[in-house]
């Protein structure tokens, strides 16, 4: 027998599969040649934008507009921005003077293909065209809305803060509430943002745009969902493999990384994770069915193995 687990399991399996082929033809559609563009820098922006990633991100802006009555389709603009966000922040990660990788989505990273100058620049390019597809996506104030959230959670006091933090700790160190501070940032405001893009594409030209409570509980679920996906990549790098992830592992310790496992040990790693991922699917609560996909996501996200 199926327990009522499963099947909302498989029901999601199926369910991302297909919005995800949706999300890569966006894509793809996306990156096409364009006046003035060279062709170097289109080849390298599509080398990492179209491999093969997990697409979260865009897949939770897709699931917090359809929790927010939306049909999902007018979250795809905001979706691919994100996934365009992402994946400039995985190229310039990668870069010899940030964690120096040479293995991203079972790939050569960007830099090992291209050099690290094209990398550099298709790093920026897809960051700017983020802005650009949301700009054209919406209507004028939507797309303002749209394009604060993703500025507010990819930049200085988000994303790339996160990013200074996490390199900085690699000589200092830290406890566990610089831990927490550095992940919300680097990894968790950009879930965050994904939550409310969910939000405004789905309810971005009611009056007074989203509904705020709707708005409170997707933040909430994002702020543990950030915090327990980041806990789960850490502990990927620990006890995942290269194969499996696409990505090399063991390199966290090897860099005198500040980590969940790296502080707490695997097992009270994985114990917060956990929590997170219920409490994650608690703030889902007034939602009611229309959270039952996010709490699913939360789940698959705590027991990933890449
Ligand atoms: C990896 O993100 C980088 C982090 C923020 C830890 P993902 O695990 O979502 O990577 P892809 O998009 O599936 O490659
Ligand atoms: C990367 O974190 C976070 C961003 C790219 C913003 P990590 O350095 O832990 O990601 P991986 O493990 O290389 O994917
Ligand atoms: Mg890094
Ligand atoms: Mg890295
Ligand atoms: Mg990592």
């Amino acid at each position: 027998m199926i327990s009522e687990s499963t099947a909302v399991s498989d029901d999601l399996t199926q369910y991302l599969r297909d919005k995800r082929s949706v999300v890569e033809a966006h894509l793809d559609a996306a990156l096409r040649p364009t006046p003035g563009c060279p062709p170097s820098l289109l080849e390298a922006m599509r080398y990492s934008l179209l491999a093969p990633g997990k697409r979260l991100r865009p897949l939770l802006v897709l699931l917090a507009a359809e929790a927010s009555g939306g049909r999902g389709a007018e979250a795809l603009p905001a979706g691919c921005a994100v996934e365009m966000i992402h994946v400039y922040s995985l190229i310039h990660d990668d870069l010899p003077a940030m964690d120096d990788d040479d293995l991203r989505r079972g790939q050569p990273t960007c830099h090992v293909k291209f050099g690290e100058a094209l990398a550099i620049l298709a790093g920026d390019a897809l960051l700017t065209l983020a802005f650009q597809v949301l700009a054209e996506g919406y209507p004028p104030a939507t797309a303002a809305a749209c394009c604060r959230e993703l500025a507010r959670g990819a930049g200085a006091a988000g994303m790339v803060g996160g990013q200074v933090d996490d390199l900085a700790r690699e000589k200092r160190g830290g406890g566990l509430s610089d831990l927490e501070a550095l992940h919300a940032r680097k990894t968790g405001a950009l879930f965050r943002a994904c939550l409310r893009l969910g939000a405004l594409a789905a309810q971005g030209e009611r009056p007074g745009g989203p509904d705020p409570a709707l708005v409170e509980a997707l933040d909430a679920y994002g702020r543990c969902f950030g915090l327990a996906f980041q806990i789960t990549d850490d502990l990927l790098d620990v006890e995942g493999s290269a194969d499996q992830a696409g990505k090399r592992v063991g390199k966290d310790a090897a860099h005198g990384k500040l980590t969940y496992p790296g502080l707490l040990g695997v097992a009270e790693s994985r114990a917060r994770a956990e929590r997170l991922c219920r409490e994650a699917q608690q703030h889902l609560a007034p939602l009611g069915d229309g959270g039952r996909r996010l709490a699913a996501l939360a789940r698959m996200v705590c027991t990933r193995d890449r």
